[in-house]
């Protein structure tokens, strides 16, 4: 186990499983604290058990993500347990797809809720408990925040709010110690993934990736975990691609 995030308590939002859940082991390996934040109780409880099995530190918390009292106590309890929080991973997505015609008020809402609104509650929180060290915030984009892919328009909508506000908000936040980036993962086959994307879905993005395959959930969280890291130390408003090239590939 390296030391390389000693010290750290990271809120990460989706860590039930998927990305959160690789970064939560990544960073727990790492030394740092954990709080595995997810609304499935089951997946909350498997992941932080599992890291805490092998000697790491984590604690489950079943929450909402788009429920702003759920992340603040989330956020508090996982303080009270590991010390002030030092960063937040805003990772928690419930997706549609379809065509514009076909997205309801109830759906638009929902992902809106926890994609946009989940990020600014994770903020908040990271604001209302951290202590005085630095502290670090990363979203979670898409390729689809740069690019368009037809059914995606709601998702779009998410993803394009995120990468907007973390500009914004490395502006913002930056005279009070904290840095604000964001990764953007390219097609990565996690649970929630294979559940809107078939096999002749994957097989067209892996076609468009330049490097001629998927993305694990491993390289995302190391991408994620490079931003919390000292190592980033002066980053901050950094859209950081790991996404194989899909996002920068024309023809
Ligand atoms: N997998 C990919 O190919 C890919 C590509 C680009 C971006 N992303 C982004 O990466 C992030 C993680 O995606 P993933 O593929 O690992 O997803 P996933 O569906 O496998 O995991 C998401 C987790 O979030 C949890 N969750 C859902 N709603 C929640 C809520 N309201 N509160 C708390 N937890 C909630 C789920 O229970 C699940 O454990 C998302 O922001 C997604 O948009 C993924």
């Amino acid at each position: 186990m390296t030391q390389r995030h000693a010290d750290q308590v990271v809120l990460i939002t989706g860590a039930g499983r998927g990305i959160g859940a690789a970064t939560a082991r990544l960073l727990a390996e790492r030394a740092a604290a954990v709080g595995v934040f997810d609304i499935d109780e089951g997946l909350a409880k498997a992941t932080a058990a599992a890291i805490v099995q092998i000697g790491g530190r984590a604690i489950p918390l079943v929450a909402d993500a788009a429920d702003r009292s759920q992340v603040m106590q989330a956020a508090k309890t996982l303080a009270d347990a590991f010390g002030p929080l030092t960063g937040v991973v805003n990772d928690a997505i419930w997706i549609r797809y379809g065509p514009i015609e076909d997205v309801t008020d109830d759906v638009l809402g929902r992902m809106f809720d926890v994609g946009i609104k989940g990020a600014f509650w994770g903020v908040q929180a990271l604001l209302a408990y951290k202590g005085d060290a630095p502290a670090a915030v990363v979203n979670i984009t898409s390729p689809v925040s740069e690019v368009g892919s037809a059914g995606t328009s709601s998702y779009t909508a998410v993803k394009g709010a995120i990468a907007s506000i973390t500009r914004q908000l490395a502006v913002e936040l930056g005279p009070k110690g904290l840095r604000v980036n964001a990764v953007t993962p390219g097609a990565v086959p996690t649970p929630g993934a294979r559940a809107i994307v078939d096999e002749a879905g994957y097989e067209k993005r892996k076609a468009q990736t330049p490097l001629g395959r998927l993305g694990s959930e491993e390289e995302i969280a190391a991408a994620i975990a490079y931003l919390l890291s000292e190592d980033a130390s002066f980053v901050t408003g950094t859209i950081l691609r790991a996404d194989g090239g899909i996002t920068v590939k024309s023809v």
